[in-house]
């Protein structure tokens, strides 16, 4: 039975039906707000406002609970593999052996890129950031890879082709950047230990593959697969709401993620904590910056517009990276610094007040620079991550038969009409 929420307004009553989802949360559905009453809302930054109906993931952001397609992210980190948990955003379900070694096979398969892409790694500017590379080369695939006449098969190759592929961009990117030969992909390893092998691998010093770091490598990115409606998931939905190709979201979802709000504080947690180290700082003093209103530094890592309490994914991060740095006996001092700043702001009301807990990014570029990533790397690794996600939440969105391009509105707060003034008569 529809439940509904009563507007009254200029002495007219309005029933706006209610949406429940399946685990309890409730929407006002406005779609025919304005052509019933004139008015719009307003939700700068779309904080209390759903875009869509959605079935890949749940988060509650009180309760700490993040779910892929309704498995919990503690089982997938701890049972699961990348490409695993990758079949199971984009398809719906856990893949059977089969299912998992035929998608296996399909992203082998894929992993090369066109030759001519090295011309434009080898032509692009030189201090170029990562994230502005691999945007620009995603978009460049569509013109290496004209699409198929039948959809549903040219989706199903896309969406392998652009998995597969961006680890090899990634990697050729980083090459090339070193001035070093590019290192192919190899059919006898799986995805992350072709992407380890591809990144260090060289002829002067072979890559010696590590069950840690594989699986390191490997939880990271299940962590970073999906997380609903954030900033650049969003930007993939409605940059794919002009029925634009499959590339070009993906690109444009890469451009939201690199802002340091979002994907790229992974980089900027790193460079706060080694500026914190190399300028001596005490934690006490970051702390104190970062509450003081007229100081624009923030806690880079803390704070998220959903978790009013510790992400869970920080949780497994934070695990991961005292598992990692033991196995490979390394003593990093910034994974000290975050330890002892964590310990100072969970403590401290005005992160307690704020809800302000670390978020993924405030751990994860610890366990990234254990694995050898450099630093202007990291937000390509959380790319990599959340690709199927971008790629299972465009497909459901191209796939909703209420999907529309999206189009939101504004209050107008500029000048009233006024005529042209000819220049002469300007003041
Ligand atoms: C990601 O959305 C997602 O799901 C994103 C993500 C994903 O997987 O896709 O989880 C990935 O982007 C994680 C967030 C990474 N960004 C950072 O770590 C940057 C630092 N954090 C902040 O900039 C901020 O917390 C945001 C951007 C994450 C959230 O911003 P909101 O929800 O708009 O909150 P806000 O800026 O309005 O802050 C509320 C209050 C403010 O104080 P008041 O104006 O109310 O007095 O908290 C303060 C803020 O000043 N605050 C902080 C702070 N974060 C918020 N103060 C100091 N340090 C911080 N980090």
């Amino acid at each position: 039975m529809t439940e509904y929420a009563t507007l009254t307004l200029e002495g007219k009553t309005y029933q706006l039906p209610v949406i429940t989802g399946t685990e309890g949360e409730k929407a006002i559905d406005i779609s025919k707000l304005r052509q019933d009453t004139g008015y719009i809302t307003m939700d700068i930054g779309f904080a209390n406002t759903g875009s869509c109906k959605s079935d890949i993931t749940f988060m509650d952001g009180e309760k700490g609970v993040l779910r892929y397609r309704g498995i919990p992210i503690e089982q997938l980190a701890e049972h699961s593999s990348f490409r695993e948990v990758t079949y199971l955003l984009i398809n719906g379900d856990l893949p059977t052996k089969k299912q998992l070694n035929r998608f296996s096979v399909l992203l082998n398969d894929q992993s090369l890129v066109h030759e001519d892409m090295q011309l434009f790694f080898q032509h692009y500017p030189r201090l170029s950031h990562p994230m502005g590379i691999l945007s620009s080369m995603v978009t460049a695939l569509k013109g290496f890879y004209p699409y198929l006449e039948d959809l549903e098969e040219e989706v199903n190759i896309t969406v392998t082709r652009l998995i597969s592929k961006i680890r090899t961009l990634a990697a050729m990117s980083y090459k090339i950047s070193l001035g070093h030969k590019v290192v192919y992909p190899r059919p006898d390893l799986t995805y992350c230990e072709n992407f380890l092998n591809m990144m260090f691998d060289s002829p002067v010093r072979p890559y010696k593959i590590e069950r840690e770091v594989v699986k390191a490598l490997s939880i990271f990115l299940i962590l970073h697969a999906d997380h609903e409606q954030n900033c650049s998931t969003s930007a993939v939905r409605v940059v794919g709401s002009g029925r634009v190709n499959l590339y070009a979201a993906i690109s444009a979802g890469i451009a939201a993620l690199w802002g340091r709000l979002h994907g790229g504080a992974n980089q900027a947690v790193i460079e706060m904590l080694e500026g914190i180290l190399k300028e001596g700082l005490t934690v006490e003093k970051v702390v104190e910056k970062a509450k003081d209103k007229n100081d624009p530094f923030r806690l880079m890592g803390f704070g998220h517009r959903v978790y009013k309490t510790y992400d869970p994914r920080a949780k497994i991060m934070k695990a991961m990276c005292d598992r990692l740095l033991a196995k490979l006996h390394i003593d990093d001092p910034l994974l000290d610094i975050a330890n002892e700043l964590e310990e100072i702001a969970l403590s401290d009301d005005y992160f307690i007040e704020k809800n302000l807990y670390p978020n993924i990014d405030f751990y994860s570029g610890i366990v990234l620079r254990a694995i050898g990533i450099p630093t202007n790397m990291f937000t390509v690794m959380f790319a990599i991550g959340r690709l199927p996600g971008w790629i299972s939440q465009w497909r459901e969105s191209v796939d909703d038969p209420e999907w529309r391009i999206s189009r939101p509105r504004q209050i107008y707060i500029g000048p009233t009409e006024r005529n042209y003034l000819p220049v002469e008569e300007r003041r």
